[in-house]
């Protein structure tokens, strides 16, 4: 056994595959690393909505966001509550005395959604889901559940936002 092994050059020894099966080697390798990224992906569809669903956050009241004349109708503004820079926040103006705050993560997996203003939705890039610009509920796509939302106080031409309740936003309009 040991004289044949002789003439093997060194290289061929540590790599002992031949010239037409190394087509095998290369797809295997490339099948392994499609399965290992899937698997990744799986994981990932997984943890992240578990992870944010569990992850609560402090209650939000009278946040001051900016002045009315700072945003055009149509207009958007990315902002974060207390510097929180892992909840990011999106105001939109949806016409003169309408107003809505979004979180701007989109509730498949979290890529940052778009306000439309020409058609009044909210769209996320990542897989075409569409949100209602109105009240942030799913009309198209992947997402599981409507865009959660702040509700909007306007003061002497100054936006606040805080935790977000119907009644509270019905008020805030009969009142306005
Ligand atoms: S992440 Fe928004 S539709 Fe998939």
């Amino acid at each position: 056994m040991g004289d044949e092994n002789k003439n093997i050059p060194d290289w061929k020894a540590d790599f002992p595959i031949s010239k037409t099966e190394a087509g095998y080697v290369a797809r295997r390798d490339f099948l392994k690393v499609i399965t290992l990224f899937s698997g990744i992906m799986a994981v990932a569809s997984v943890f992240i909505p578990v992870f944010n669903f569990f992850h609560k956050r402090k209650q939000i009241k009278d946040y001051f966001v900016c002045n009315t004349s700072e945003l055009a109708i149509g207009g958007q503004k990315t902002f974060y509550v207390d510097g929180d820079h892992r909840n990011p926040y999106m105001l939109i103006r949806l016409a003169e005395n309408d107003w809505r705050v979004y979180e701007q993560k989109c509730t498949h997996l979290s890529c940052a959604v778009i306000y439309d203003h020409e058609h009044q939705m909210i769209e996320c890039p990542c897989h075409h889901g569409f949100f209602d610009a109105k009240d942030g509920k799913v009309l198209q796509g992947p997402p599981p559940r409507p865009l959660p939302q702040l509700g909007v106080v306007i003061k002497d031409n100054k936006i606040f936002v805080e935790d977000y309740t119907y009644e509270k936003q019905i008020n805030h309009k009969a009142h306005s």
